[in-house]
């Protein structure tokens, strides 16, 4: 297998599957490492001559090792991990493992070949909670067990930066959607209850967040991994904008031409919820020349012609 392929964790996830196409359609050779844990095998092309698929674990050190010697990939996208907070909350230990000795294994079986550069999807839940813009070099304070694995991961990647010299890039990524999303967020929860009729249940409807299109994430990863520096850098990946859970309904009503209501569920409310969390996006912008091209509207309507269409033929 040539040299200039990308080795992509997690990459029959949701996240790491449309990256893996990307990939694909530019013409690198993919090797995705994934356990399947939350990722589907569907996801990806059913055969493609320039993918490679090996299902194994992160903790499985030695299948790493033997992986990355094999194959040889120039780049790493590190995306496995235990992502969805509620899980996370319930299973700290196996998301700690996961999530900080995971990378942590990805990190040194990496140490064994030459790479060009390595990115790491960290995420928001990294920052403090607070009502205005994150920027990256703010101060960081994670509020839940997921926001601190991700911050140690970050801590890792740049020991490795530091002692090895190979590029890296640690990536916060903000809420993603999109079709083929596998955590029950709130995005999936509003169109699949719309399914089975216009009363819809939600938990808190006032927290705003930075919504981001799965495809704009995956053009970001790839213009990182393409003209980030030589150095460690921190890049925000998100829209620069906010919306509530409200607003969003709001926005799926007008798409889907439906008159929605709303009752709030006590057992979907977080007992605790931060109102903001929206990124700073000027520093991609600049060094990057990234920029999102989905608002909500336009990303909305593709999720939900994609994947719900039948949310649009109800007349
Ligand atoms: N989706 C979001 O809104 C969001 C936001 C911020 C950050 N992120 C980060 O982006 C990355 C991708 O998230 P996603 O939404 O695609 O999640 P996902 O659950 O769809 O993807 C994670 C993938 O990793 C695999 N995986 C999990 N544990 C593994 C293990 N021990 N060994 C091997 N493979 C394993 C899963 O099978 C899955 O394919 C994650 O690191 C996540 O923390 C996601």
């Amino acid at each position: 297998m040539e040299n200039k392929s990308a080795f992509v964790t997690g990459g029959a996830g949701f996240v790491g599957s449309h990256l893996t196409s990307k990939l694909l359609q530019r013409g690198k050779t993919v090797i995705v490492y994934d356990n399947f844990s939350t990722g589907k095998r569907e996801f990806l092309p059913s055969k493609h001559e320039r993918l490679e698929v090996v299902t194994a674990d992160l903790l499985d050190i030695e299948r790493l090792k033997k992986s990355l010697l094999e194959l040889r990939p120039s780049t790493i996208y590190h995306l496995a991990a235990i992502h969805y907070v509620p899980y996370c909350n319930a299973n700290p230990i196996e998301t700690v493992m996961v999530n900080v000795a995971g990378t942590e294994a990805v990190l040194e079986a990496c140490r064994n070949i030459e790479i060009e550069k390595f990115i790491f999807a960290s995420s928001a839940a990294v920052y403090p909670i607070k009502d205005t813009l994150n920027f990256e070099d703010d101060p960081i304070f994670p509020c839940d067990i997921y926001g601190n694995t991700k911050y140690f991961g970050e801590h890792l990647v740049r020991t490795f930066h530091e002692s090895t010299g190979v590029p890296c890039v640690v990536a916060r990524l903000f809420n993603i959607y999109g079709p083929h999303e596998t955590n029950p967020h709130v995005i999936p929860a509003i169109l699949e209850q719309l399914q089975n009729g216009t009363e819809i249940q939600l938990g808190n409807l006032d927290p705003k967040r930075d919504y981001i299109y799965v495809d704009d994430v995956v053009d970001a990863l790839i213009a990182i991994a393409e003209n980030s520096s030589d150095s460690f850098e921190v890049f925000n990946v998100g829209t620069g904008e906010e919306y509530s859970v409200e607003e969003l309904v709001d926005i799926v009503g007008k798409i889907c031409e439906l008159n929605i209501q709303i009752k709030q569920d006590e057992q979907r409310k977080r007992k605790s919820d931060r109102l903001h969390l929206v990124a700073d996006i000027s520093k991609i912008k600049n060094l990057i020349g990234w920029k999102p091209k989905f608002g909500i509207y336009k990303g909305l309507e593709s999720l939900i012609k994609n994947e719900y269409s039948d949310l649009l033929n109800h007349q």
